[in-house]
This record gives C-alpha cells, sequence and structure tokens, in this order.
C-alpha cells in the first residue's frame, strides 16, 4: 500500500470528501486510486472526464474544457501509481502528448520504479508528437504499437528513438498491448482514452477499471462520449458491439463540484 501523500497542494483543489461507499471528509487519494496489490498480469484502468450530459471533448477539440484543477490532481496521481500511461496517437497528437514529468510528491508512490512511468501510443500511420521520441528519458522509452503496414521510414525513425512493437495485420489488438506490456513487466496500466481506443479495449473485454470525472458542465449534442466508434465510423474497433458488463462503483468522491467515481470490472 502506498504511503500517505498529502491531500491538497497549497495552491492546489480544495479537499476530496468520499460520498461512498461511506461519507469521509479526509480522502488520501493515492490509497483510494491503489492498484490491487500482487498484479501477475496487466490489469487496465482508465481515466476520462465527461460532461454531465455524456460528452468527452468541448468546443476546444480537447478534454481540458471538462477539466479542473482536482480532476488534473487526480490524474497526477493516477499518473503516479501507474507502470505505464498507454493513449492513442490521436489524443497524443491533439492534447500535445510528451514524456511525464517527475514530481517530487511521486517518490513515496514510485519506491523501487523509475521516477516516471512512460507513454505507449498505439498508431498506424506512427505520426507520433516529436517529443515523444526525442524527449523521453532512457528508464521511460516512449513505446509505440503498430502494424506491419505502417510506413517503413517512420517505423526506422520510431525505432531509433522508442521500443517499437510492430503487429501483424490491419489492427493492433488490445490482446497485443496487453500481453507486450505484461512482458515489460507494466501491471500497472492507466490509459488516458481515447474515445476510439478505449472503446477497443471495452469490446475485447479488457477494460478492469474505469475512472470517471463527471465535470460540472453540459455540452450538448455532437459531443463525442467517453467510449466512441461503432461499426462503419472511421477508426471503429473491428469488434464494437453494445455490452452489458455490469460493473461496481469502488467509491465516489466529490471535489469543487466534480464527481470522482471509480467503477470496477465483477
Ligand atoms: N474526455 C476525455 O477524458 C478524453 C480523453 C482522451 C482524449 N479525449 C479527446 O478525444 C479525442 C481523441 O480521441 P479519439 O477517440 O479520436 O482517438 P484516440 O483513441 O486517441 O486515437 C485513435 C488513433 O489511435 C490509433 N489506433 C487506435 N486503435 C488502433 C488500433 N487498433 N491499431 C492501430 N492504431 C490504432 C490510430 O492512430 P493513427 O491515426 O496514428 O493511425 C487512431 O487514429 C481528442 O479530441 C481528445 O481531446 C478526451
Amino acid at each position: 500500500m502506498p504511503s500517505k501523500t498529502p491531500n491538497t497542494a497549497s495552491s492546489g483543489p480544495g479537499p476530496f470528501r468520499q460520498l461512498l461507499p461511506a461519507p469521509d471528509a479526509d480522502v488520501d487519494l493515492a490509497t483510494a486510486y491503489a492498484y490491487p496489490d500482487g498484479l501477475d498480469r496487466p490489469f487496465v484502468r482508465a481515466n476520462m472526464v465527461s460532461s454531465v450530459d455524456g460528452g468527452a471533448v468541448g468546443p476546444s477539440g480537447r478534454s481540458r474544457d471538462l477539466s479542473s484543477a482536482p480532476d488534473r490532481r487526480v490524474m497526477g496521481v493516477l499518473r503516479g501509481l501507474c507502470d505505464v500511461v498507454l493513449v492513442g496517437a490521436a489524443t497524443a497528437r491533439i492534447e500535445g502528448y510528451a514524456p511525464v514529468r517527475p514530481r517530487e510528491v511521486w517518490e513515496p508512490l514510485r519506491h523501487g520504479r523509475p521516477a516516471t512511468p512512460p507513454i505507449a501510443v498505439v498508431s498506424r500511420t506512427l505520426d507520433i508528437p516529436e517529443a515523444l521520441l526525442s524527449s523521453a528519458p532512457e528508464t521511460a522509452r516512449t513505446i509505440v504499437f503498430t502494424t506491419a503496414s505502417a510506413p517503413r521510414e517512420r517505423r526506422e525513425r520510431v525505432r531509433a528513438c522508442a521500443d517499437l512493437v510492430v503487429v501483424d495485420g490491419q489492427s493492433v489488438g488490445p490482446e497485443h498491448v496487453v500481453n507486450a506490456l505484461g512482458e515489460r513487466g507494466l501491471c500497472r496500466v492507466l490509459t488516458e482514452g481515447g474515445p476510439h481506443l478505449l472503446a477497443e479495449f471495452v469490446g475485447a473485454g479488457l477494460l478492469d477499471e474505469l475512472c470517471l470525472t463527471v465535470s460540472p458542465r453540459v455540452l450538448g449534442s455532437g459531443a463525442p462520449r467517453v467510449v466512441a466508434g461503432g461499426p462503419g465510423t472511421p477508426g471503429a474497433p473491428t469488434r464494437a458491439s453494445v455490452r452489458n458488463t455490469p460493473v461496481r462503483m469502488a467509491h465516489l468522491l466529490e471535489s469543487e463540484e466534480n464527481l470522482f467515481a471509480r467503477y470496477v470490472r465483477e
């Protein structure tokens, strides 16, 4: 179990209070979001933010319209706890992903591990933000998943700077990702989306946990959901289907009118 970390930074968001399973005014986020002990295979946790009417992307085309200081605080704790941050290439491009920066407050969380988790990106085109290739530290080299049909020149470029995993066929299956991360001993997986990549994991039955921030905003129609795609839509998951998988609410927190639900697969 991670040691207790300060709930609030001096200039950070207000306190987090737990509403469920039992009221608690003094929540330790690192404890509340601890991964299961003794993992011997990757455990895939997603962290997503949604408006109250279910939208995942605001007018800026990014999720920052929905984010807030408490949401960023939870995101920071989740990054500090994980072994690897997994994203779809569109999210990496649109949100301008760069290697994770170390934080002093993570030291107790990352005992015996590199100071930061690597970023892992899934991409067919290998159009990856340059910073992920050229600026990642040796202890947290970016991992890139692609297919054998990816452009050869880009494959060479990526291979020179990152840990490149090439999968046969047209698509990188979630099972390929999970197996390769497991082989690297990266069992505490945090995926930050986006909605299309998350749909693949849900479709494959490989999402273990969803940490969902509900932001006090209404986006209206047209905004994608946190899980997107369906048969026939661009980039749709090959196994898109409507499922009805029960999940258990592990906790519900509140801070500055944002709700932080943690749902775990039964
Ligand atoms: N609300 C939230 O919490 C949240 C979180 C994350 C992102 N977002 C928003 O969501 C949007 C981006 O998400 P998105 O759903 O459009 O895209 P995404 O899931 O981030 O990325 C899709 C891309 O990932 C690659 N990819 C996905 N599945 C693949 C597979 N099976 N095999 C090989 N490559 C695969 C492809 O990259 P290539 O195109 O390189 O081939 C594909 O175009 C942005 O607007 C972002 O701001 C919101």
